[in-house]
C-alpha cells in the first residue's frame, strides 16, 4: 500500500519525508486555503520535496475550464496528478486528460458505481472518501471492499486510493483488504508509529543502563 500525505503545509510535508515513508501528496481546495502565499509556489515546493505523485484539484465545475486548469497545473511540475471532482463534467475531463497521457485522480467518490465509470473513462486512482461516508452513519471501509472486488472482477487497473482518514484503525483496514494507496493527515502518521508497550520497553531499557 503507498502511503501518501494528505497535506497542503509545506513543513508537514518535510516532517512526514523525514520518516521515509511517503511516497505521495495529495492536496484539496480546502487543504490549500489555509495556507498563506502563492498557492502555486505551494505546490512547486511541495512537488520538489516529494518524488512521487501530487494531486492538486481543479476548482471548475465545467469540463472545459477544468481542462483548461488542468493545462496550467501539469505545467508547475512533472509529478502532478490532477484531482478532478466525480460529476458528469469530471467524467468528461478524466476521459480527455487520459487521452492525453494526464494522471488524474477521482475525487469525492462515495460509491462503487461513482468508482467504477471513473475507472471506464480512465481515472489513474479514485479516492473514496472513508470518513466523511462514517460521519453519516454508513461503512467507509465497506465502500473500498467493494470497489476492489468490481475492480478485481474486471481487471481494472485504477488504483483504489483510500481518502478522508481519521484514525490509525482506518489505516489498519485498508491494508487488510489491499487498497493500493491510502492518504493520512500527519497527526494519523505520528500515531502510526506509536504503541504503548514501545515506550514502557525503552524507558525499561533507558532505566536499566541508567542503574547498571
Ligand atoms: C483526499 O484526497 C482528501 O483531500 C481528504 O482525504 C479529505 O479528507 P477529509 O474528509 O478529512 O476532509
Amino acid at each position: 500500500m503507498k502511503i501518501f500525505l494528505d497535506s497542503a503545509n509545506i513543513d508537514q510535508v518535510r516532517q512526514a519525508k523525514a520518516l521515509g515513508t511517503i511516497e505521495g501528496v495529495t492536496t484539496n481546495p480546502s487543504l490549500l486555503s489555509k495556507e498563506k502565499g502563492d498557492w502555486k509556489k505551494i505546490v512547486r515546493q511541495i512537488c520538489k520535496e516529494i518524488d512521487g505523485p501530487v494531486s492538486v484539484e481543479v476548482i471548475s465545475t465545467e469540463s472545459q475550464a477544468m481542462l483548461a486548469e488542468a493545462r496550467d497545473l501539469v505545467k508547475i511540475a512533472p509529478n502532478i496528478v490532477i484531482k478532478v471532482p466525480m460529476t458528469l463534467e469530471g467524467l468528461k475531463t478524466i476521459s480527455e486528460l487520459h487521452n492525453q497521457g494526464i494522471d488524474t485522480n477521482a475525487t469525492l467518490v462515495f460509491s462503487p458505481n461513482q468508482a467504477l465509470l471513473a475507472a471506464k473513462a480512465g481515472a489513474t486512482y479514485v479516492s473514496p472518501f472513508i470518513g466523511r461516508l462514517d460521519d453519516i452513519g454508513q461503512d467507509g471501509m465497506q465502500v473500498i471492499q467493494d470497489i476492489m472486488t468490481v475492480f478485481r472482477n474486471y481487471d481494472l487497473s485504477t488504483q483504489v486510493l483510500a481518502a478522508s482518514i481519521r484514525h490509525t484503525n482506518h489505516f489498519f483496514q485498508a491494508a487488510i483488504l489491499g487498497a493500493d494507496a491510502i492518504t493520512i493527515p500527519l497527526p494519523v502518521l505520528f500515531d502510526l508509529a506509536k504503541h504503548p508497550l514501545t515506550d514502557i520497553g525503552l524507558a525499561k531499557f533507558m532505566n536499566d543502563w541508567a542503574t547498571r
